[in-house]
């Protein structure tokens, strides 16, 4: 929010900016290994998503703390609204199978059939919500690898940082 968003007429007590750093990386040979291993993961589990409708293929592969690796994909639905993006699939399956067990890392990759797959995709809003509510769950940060089929790779340190003013369990308070 810079000057240039105020009308002439408003005199704010104060004005802030929102800002937050994420890296990128040309390819996966630049990844720290276990990144590298993590995003491999992901791309290769898009083949088991179920997506006959948007022939959008998503998967997220998780790391959690202990070492476990939990993949999901998109699940879609012929009543559209009933499908579940990868990302939210794999936060319900980590929750079922290792609930005290927080997440270091996940890596979303898609394959888009009837497109391009050569840059990366960020969480949808439903998603980034999800996973801010795991990440304060558990106390801990998701950092998020995102890449396509290849090219491009985005890590963001954490999901919090896609979601600024999130509504949190605090908010109910
Ligand atoms: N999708 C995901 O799985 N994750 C996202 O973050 C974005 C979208 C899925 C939902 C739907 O099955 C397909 O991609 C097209 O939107």
């Amino acid at each position: 929010m810079g000057k240039d968003f105020l009308s002439p007429q408003s005199h704010p007590m104060a004005t802030h900016q929102h800002q937050f750093e994420f890296e990128e990386y040309d390819n996966e040979h630049e990844l720290p290994e276990a990144d590298r291993f993590l995003l491999h993961k992901a791309r290769t589990h898009t083949a088991n998503a179920y997506a006959p409708y948007s022939h959008f293929r998503v998967a997220a592969a998780a790391r959690t703390v202990a070492g476990h690796i939990v993949k999901g994909t998109n699940q879609e639905n012929a009543s559209y609204p009933v499908g579940i993006c990868a990302e939210r699939v794999l936060l319900s399956t980590l929750s079922s199978l290792y609930p005290d067990d927080p997440v270091e890392a996940i890596a979303i990759s898609y394959q888009n059939v009837e497109g391009s797959s050569d840059s990366p995709a960020s969480p949808c809003g439903l998603c980034r919500q999800s996973l801010v509510e795991y990440e304060y769950r558990l106390h801990h940060p998701i950092r998020l690898i995102l890449s396509g089929q290849e090219g491009k790779i985005l890590v963001i340190k954490r999901a919090k940082d896609l979601l600024p003013f999130t509504f949190t369990p605090e908010d109910l308070k």
